[in-house]
């Protein structure tokens, strides 16, 4: 796991370059990436989506944009958030299936995302298992927002977990983070860490030796389960793991886990997050999931309101004047 450390860190340290080089021929609509977005645009984009959930619901594309959502790896949240946003917007969405697809063929995602381009689709939605996908993409045209790739970024779970701390605290200025769990494995924590520090808060980590970074500052859990604002749980990813953890459900969760007795010691003021699916009982204990602290679900639902915002800055050029 500590390999996998090493180049998650050598491909953000070289992430700079890659989007000044990438500028010139990608959409510049395109979100790949949070470093690739000012501070500006992060807030235009959660000020949009926040416009969504009040007086500009029904908002809607002045004509049908042919959006096409291209799931490469399982997912409930992003896809079916993404699908919800594009259909309340307008708008027409079609779901690629890798399975049934000419990539069982050895087609490759280059020609597969240029054929969507040719075929008249006017944006793609890209979720993929390999880090830093897009950079086989630089000759796409359309805007391309993408959904997760590998470890490495996953930008509209970070707007949609931005947008709920600003929701609860209205400021990024110094509020406490913890992310805890598996972040060696995390592309929520390596998008959230660039990002909310970037925005003036201060994120550490937390959990197992053999899930931490080298360049992450550390905290032990009892600790920073009373120092928190934010207590953002990560998903155990098993299928990234190379061999089987050695440790039962029972023993993480008393060990690295969100307890009742964890619960009891946060600020009064202080909220738990999860990005979702959850690992009950593992992360968290069960019953908590849905406990007054927690807005697991309340990230879900302004899932769909980033979402809608980043549709928003997908085709902005076109419809600046239209919201
Ligand atoms: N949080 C998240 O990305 O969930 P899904 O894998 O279900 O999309």
């Amino acid at each position: 796991m500590k390999e996998r450390t090493v180049m998650i860190k050598g491909l953000f340290a070289y992430a700079g370059t890659f989007f000044c080089e990438m500028e010139e021929t990608m959409n510049k609509n395109s979100i790949l990436t949070m470093s690739q977005l000012s501070n500006e645009e992060i807030m235009k984009l959660l000020h949009d989506a926040e416009a969504f959930s009040c007086s500009q619901k029904d908002w809607q594309l002045s004509r049908p944009r042919l959006v096409a959502n291209l799931f490469f790896e399982p997912s409930t949240r992003t896809h079916y958030s993404f699908a919800s946003a594009q259909h309340q917007l307008g708008c027409k969405v079609e779901d690629f299936s890798a399975e049934s697809s000419s990539t069982q063929k050895g087609e490759s995602l280059y020609d597969t995302v240029k054929t969507f381009e040719a075929i008249g689709y006017e944006a793609v939605v890209i979720r993929h298992t390999q880090d830093e996908y897009f950079k086989e993409l630089e000759n796409i045209q359309i805007p391309i927002l993408n959904a997760g790739d590998g470890c490495g970024n996953h930008p509209s779970q970070c707007l949609l977990d931005l947008l709920t701390i600003y929701q609860e605290f209205h400021t990024f200025e110094n509020i406490k983070v913890v992310i805890v769990g598996d972040v060696c494995h995390s592309r929520v924590a390596h998008s959230n860490k660039e990002a909310i520090t970037r925005l003036g808060g201060i994120v550490k980590f937390s959990g197992p030796d053999f899930f931490m970074e080298d360049s992450n500052e550390t905290m032990p859990l009892d600790e920073a389960i009373e120092w928190a604002d934010v207590v953002m749980l990560l998903r155990i990813q098993h299928e990234r793991h190379a061999q089987a953890m050695a440790m039962s459900k029972e023993e993480y969760l008393e060990k690295y886990g969100l307890t009742h007795e964890r619960v009891n010691r946060m600020q009064k003021h202080a909220i738990i997050m999860h990005p979702a699916p959850v690992n009950r009982g593992v992360e968290i204990a069960s019953d908590l999931v849905e406990h007054p602290k927690s807005r697991i679900f309340k990230q879900m639902s302004n899932g769909v309101l980033v979402r809608k915002a980043m549709l928003k800055h997908a085709f902005e050029e076109k419809f600046e004047d239209e919201l």
